[in-house]
């Protein structure tokens, strides 16, 4: 059975104080499944593979997977500070785009480089780890709560890519966050979710956990984006973020980048919604952000069935970059950035 946590949505990620158990999210919704790690190889596996997506879950399970790898060693291990790095660096090596899971793991490293004995270490990078996902927890509840001064009174519709939902993070979500808390102050109408080619996390994952929710959604198909924005019920698109660039770019889920400059060509407005663990202030730009690409399979085939030429080729980046000059509002729980640039986000960063 799913968690259901009446205030932070479908927790999709456990601490057991000695293993983590992560809900699958390649079966949802089809099937709700379980699946419990007990050692850093194990959670970089399960980051690679998909079982846990969205950028503040995979920092955070990353986080665990460094205590999981302490508590594997045992006392009186020589070279014990060396394994662990060595596990931080197969964690870092799990995915390339979300900067969560760098950031994650460089407070993980600045708590072992303290650590003068490994049972020490283990103490505190357990302590660290649940810190990081409390305080996940935390800056999507604040977040939620600052959308909503810059957005309308009156009840209107949103449109929302990928899932940025509890799923994604250690619960409530960020833009699905922001979703939650308009739908709880009585200002939402309704919900239009992406489905997200091709992994569909708007289909399997958004739309099972608004649906869960009880808040109104209906599915779309990516290419349909245009025209729900022409006919003018959406008055806001609101998206999460993998990492956001000194300038204010935010590379997204790929699909994001034409959804802003849709939104820009019919009046809409472009929120983006993601804790400061997402901003990346070491980057000038998003032109240096690395994009991942993953494996053609995931184009050719929709759940394991063929869907194109098996050996056609493709080209499968799953993440773009939006430009900061098509985003209206740039949301962390460190405040709203208006007409995010260069100057407003080292304001707000530095
Ligand atoms: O490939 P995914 O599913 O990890 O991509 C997720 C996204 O792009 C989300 O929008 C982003 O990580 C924010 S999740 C709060």
């Amino acid at each position: 059975m799913v968690t259901q946590d009446q205030d932070l949505g479908t927790v999709a990620l456990r601490w057991q104080g000695d293993s983590l158990a992560l809900l699958d999210q390649r079966l949802l919704p089809a099937e709700e499944v379980w699946l419990t790690y007990q050692d850093a190889d194990g959670v970089a596996g399960a980051i690679h593979d998909m079982v846990v997506r969205g950028a503040p879950a995979i920092g955070i399970s990353a986080a665990y997977g460094v205590v999981l790898a302490a508590q594997r060693l045992t006392a009186g291990d020589d070279g014990w500070r060396v394994k662990l790095e060595r596990a931080l660096d197969r964690l870092a090596a799990s995915r390339p785009t979300a900067v969560n899971l760098f950031w994650a793991l460089e407070r993980m490293n600045a708590v072992l480089a303290t650590a003068d004995t490994l049972g020490g270490a283990c103490g505190a990078l357990e302590a660290e780890a649940v810190l990081i996902h409390q305080e996940d927890i935390a800056a999507n509840l604040t977040m939620g709560r600052l959308a909503l001064t810059i957005m309308p009174e009156q009840p209107f519709a949103v449109l929302t890519h990928c899932n940025t939902g509890a799923l994604a993070t250690g619960g409530y979500g960020t833009a699905l966050g922001v979703i939650r808390s308009l739908w709880r102050a009585g200002r939402l109408t309704r919900v239009y979710a992406d489905e997200t080619r091709p992994w569909l996390q708007g289909s399997r994952l958004t739309a099972w956990e608004l649906a869960q929710d009880g808040i109104p959604v209906t599915l779309n198909a990516d290419s349909a984006a245009a025209h729900i924005l022409r006919q003018g019920e959406v008055q806001w698109v609101v998206v999460g973020a993998d990492r956001i660039t000194a300038n204010g770019d935010v590379a997204n889920k790929i699909g994001t980048y034409g959804l802003a400059v849709l939104a820009r060509h019919h009046g809409v407005k472009f929120m983006v919604v993601a804790p400061s663990s997402t901003v990346d202030m070491s980057l000038a730009s998003g032109n240096l952000i690395p994009i991942e690409e993953r494996d053609g399979t995931e184009v050719r085939q929709v759940q394991g069935r063929p869907v194109a030429p098996a050996d056609v080729a493709v080209f499968n980046p799953v993440f773009d970059v939006t430009p900061a000059a098509l985003i209206d509002a740039i949301v962390t729980e460190k405040g709203v950035i208006l007409n995010p640039g260069l100057e407003a986000m080292a304001a707000c960063f530095n």
